[in-house]
């Protein structure tokens, strides 16, 4: 394959497009070229942001890489079409950002370079701001590090064939060098870079290794995606002006380290960034819900193991994105309003919990390891933040807030309380979904998955904490949530073993919160798809 796409097969893959006739393409060839699949995200009710990347054998300055939209599998009536250029200033991947679509309609897309096509992704554009749909299923997921194992987690999303999006909220992929975090000190299998990435071309490679996962890919080809990042996708604990996984000088500038991390996410990932960059953002399914995406890592001050937690001036969000929050949530005229939030925003009182449990959870919640009763990397460390929220959405009777939450790689069904309002009346419900396959409780102890360890950390974070209605400390997988106009609910579903690519899901709860309510309730069996 040449670096640039020749006259003639442009010509070809012109005809072929308003033909609608399949150019020829040998299913190696599609596996050579378009080795790290295809993905849509960030839908909107005309829209929809497709990706692939080119592999060329001769890396040039440009590659033109056409792109179809058809309303069939079988490409027999293109929609859409067009070409992008892309090349090594973007890494050889690929974004089309198509508009002029129907509302509320399933596509089929694939792209094409030199006569070979892509495989071909399905995706959904959203419904009109006014259509009341009454009824929307999306999966749930954060925390995938490839080195603790395969992304059944993905794979089990992709058959069930009855999702309408996809919610990523972030550590898509960790940063770490190959053993530093793995499965419970064993590699399942190994990382590229070797190394801690740092560089524009670690960041790179990384993004290209795990987009070679057939699991991820297969989800992604599947529905389109809503992303968020958390801290791994640049380094651990991240706040604005560093991170805990980042030693000045000796790992470079930390403003470059961003950078660099950032233009890999913006070229690899099916995210439209806004025109400022912003990765926070807002979609819409009608007049069912709104999605809040947050990006906590980018404007947030440094954690805190003190009282500084209580500072006013300290914040999570920055606040541009949090007037922004506050005024998208206290307006909305959806039913629903969502929030896609990388870290848990219900309070964790960790100061009656002893010492064998605060260290495991110190590494999944950031408590200082000194044991400080704080969780320094999650909302808990930006107590003004958090009451501003939340006295904010009682003074304007905003009700019907979920937040959907990753990055503790644990199973939590909470109500959202403050210390001053207590349990009575929650201002939102929270469900946090585990990890694909990070580690989490059972795995920093040493322990067998429920194992009595396990079975007690639970008891003791729910006597400590009684806006927790359930926690389980020991499943990998992921969530399923079903939003109707009546109830918004989220069943968990745990693998069997996160090492085995072949591995089985099962369900293990349902929570779900009526409308009107913020008060959560235990559902008995799966959902009725489930
Ligand atoms: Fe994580």
């Amino acid at each position: 394959m040449s670096s640039g796409i020749d006259r003639r097969s442009l010509l070809l893959l012109a005809g072929a497009g308003v033909a609608g006739a399949a150019v020829s393409s040998p299913a190696a060839a599609a596996t050579t070229v378009f080795q790290h699949g295809v993905a849509s995200g960030d839908p909107t009710p005309g829209g929809i942001l497709l990706w692939t990347r080119v592999t060329v054998e001769s890396p040039g300055p440009a590659a033109t890489v056409q792109w179809q939209i058809a309303a069939d599998a079988s490409f027999s009536a293109v929609i859409r079409s067009g070409a992008v250029l892309t090349g090594p200033e973007r890494d050889y991947t690929v974004k089309a950002d198509v508009d002029g679509l129907a509302a509320g309609t399933t596509y089929w897309y694939r792209f094409g370079l030199g006569g070979t096509w892509s495989p071909t992704g399905r995706t959904m554009t959203a419904p009109a701001a006014s259509d009341a749909i009454t009824r929307l299923r999306m999966g749930v997921v954060s925390c995938a590090n490839w080195e603790a194992g395969y992304f059944a987690a993905y794979r089990h999303l992709a058959a069930r064939g009855d999702l309408n999006l996809v919610v990523h909220l972030g550590d898509y992929l960790y940063e770490y060098g190959s053993g530093e975090f793995d499965a419970g000190g064993t590699v399942v299998r190994a990382t590229k870079p070797a190394g801690e990435t740092l560089t524009l071309a670690d960041y790179r490679t990384r993004h290209a290794q795990y987009k070679t996962d057939p699991d991820l890919q297969a989800l992604h080809a599947s529905v389109p995606w809503i992303i968020t990042w958390d801290d791994h996708e640049v380094a651990n604990d991240m706040w604005s002006g560093g991170a805990e996984n980042h030693t000045p000088g000796a790992e470079g500038d930390f403003a470059a380290r961003v950078a660099a991390a950032r233009q890999a996410y913006a070229e690899w990932m099916p995210v439209r960034l806004a025109e400022d960059g912003h990765i926070y953002r807002r979609l819409r399914y009608g007049t069912l819900l709104e999605l809040s995406m947050l990006d906590l890592r980018t404007y947030r001050s440094v954690q805190t193991s003190g009282a500084g937690a209580d500072d006013e001036d300290r914040t999570i969000t920055g606040a541009a994105q949090m007037s922004w929050l506050l005024d998208g949530l206290t307006t909305s005229t959806a039913a629903w309003k969502l929030v896609g939030n990388p870290v848990m925003i219900s309070r964790l009182d960790v100061g009656a919990l002893p010492a064998w449990l605060l260290g495991p959870l110190g590494e999944l919640i950031g408590v200082p390891s000194n044991g400080l009763v704080l969780n320094a990397d999650q909302w808990d460390g930006y107590n003004a933040d958090r009451e501003r929220l939340v006295d904010t959405l009682r003074a304007h009777r905003t009700r019907d807030v979920v937040f959907l939450t990753g990055d503790i790689h644990t199973s939590w069904a909470s109500e959202l309380t403050t210390r001053d309002t207590g349990p009575a009346t929650p201002a939102a419900a929270e469900f946090v979904v585990p990890s694909v396959t990070s580690d989490n409780i059972n795995d920093f102890l040493g322990t067998s998955p429920g194992g009595p360890l396990s079975v007690l950390a639970a008891s003791l974070i729910r006597a400590t904490n009684p806006h927790v209605k359930w926690v389980e400390t020991d499943g990998h997988g992921f969530g399923v949530l079903e939003v109707t106009t009546t109830r918004c609910r989220m069943d968990w579903y745990h693998l069997a073993d996160r090492t085995k690519r072949d591995t089985s899901a099962r369900w293990v709860q349902g929570w779900s919160v009526g409308r009107g309510s913020s008060k959560i309730r235990k559902e008995s069996a799966p959902s009725g798809n489930a």
